[in-house]
């Protein structure tokens, strides 16, 4: 049997978006708007759907974390040689999505995506608590099948014996990050009756960005 959802609707009204006030840098105005989705509790605003495609042409979607905020793009971490990280070696093209709705704001980013240098990766490696630097190890190939939760839960308390809470545990050649160079960034912002705020910074040809409105 289907499911009906087309009467379910929200007006938008908690804000607005104008071309004449953002600031120059499309950084600034991220870094802004996570500042206030902090401020408003929305839970993990560093949480992002990320969509590649690899050479097969099909996309795919999942959440990873945003770490930081260069001068250049956005970085996140995971395992080079999951799903992710075979799309990325096929094709470097990638879009990431913030959706808060607590603010009404949806964020997009799209650019190219490289490895970050790999000493970078080992500090934050190291930084991370201990058991999720054993997690880390349980999961390779992330993305790859496990016949069943025993298995993972044997490795990890073998690791967690090789590797006790005192005891570094190395970092994986096989995890590190990646940096999205930008190239565009839409903020939306909710409006009423669909009018909705949609104002995009895109990246001139001397590496300055210059913004649109666009229709909702
Ligand atoms: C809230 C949340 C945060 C996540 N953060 C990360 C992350 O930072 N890095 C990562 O590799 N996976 C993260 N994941 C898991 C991914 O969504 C995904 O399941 C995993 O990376 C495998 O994706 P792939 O098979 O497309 O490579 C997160 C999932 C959720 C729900």
């Amino acid at each position: 049997m289907s499911m009906d959802f087309t009467d379910q609707r929200l007006s938008y009204e908690k804000g607005s978006l104008d071309q004449s006030s953002v600031p120059a840098s499309p950084f600034e105005l991220l870094k802004g708007w996570i500042n206030e989705a902090t401020e408003q509790k929305v839970k993990e605003p560093y949480a992002m759907s990320l969509a590649t495609c690899g050479a097969d042409n099909k996309p795919s979607v999942r959440i990873v974390l945003l770490r930081e905020i260069t001068e250049t793009g956005i970085v996140f971490y995971t395992n080079y040689e999951s799903a992710k990280g075979q799309d990325i070696a096929e094709n470097p093209n990638a879009e990431v999505l913030f959706f808060w709705h607590e603010l009404e704001r949806q964020i997009r980013i799209s650019g190219s995506i490289a490895k970050i240098d790999a000493d970078k990766s080992a500090a934050y490696f190291q930084k991370r608590p201990h058991d999720s630097q054993v997690g880390a190890w349980v999961s390779q190939p992330q993305s790859g099948e496990v016949i069943n939760r025993d298995v993972m839960e044997q490795t990890f308390a073998q690791l967690q014996s090789d590797y006790p809470e005192q005891s570094p545990v190395p970092t994986p050649e096989f995890w590190g990050g990646y940096e999205i160079t930008v190239d565009n960034i839409e903020f939306w912002q909710g409006r009423a009756s669909r009018m909705h705020d949609r104002i995009v910074y895109y990246k001139e040809a001397d590496g300055s960005f210059s913004t649109k409105r666009l229709l909702p």
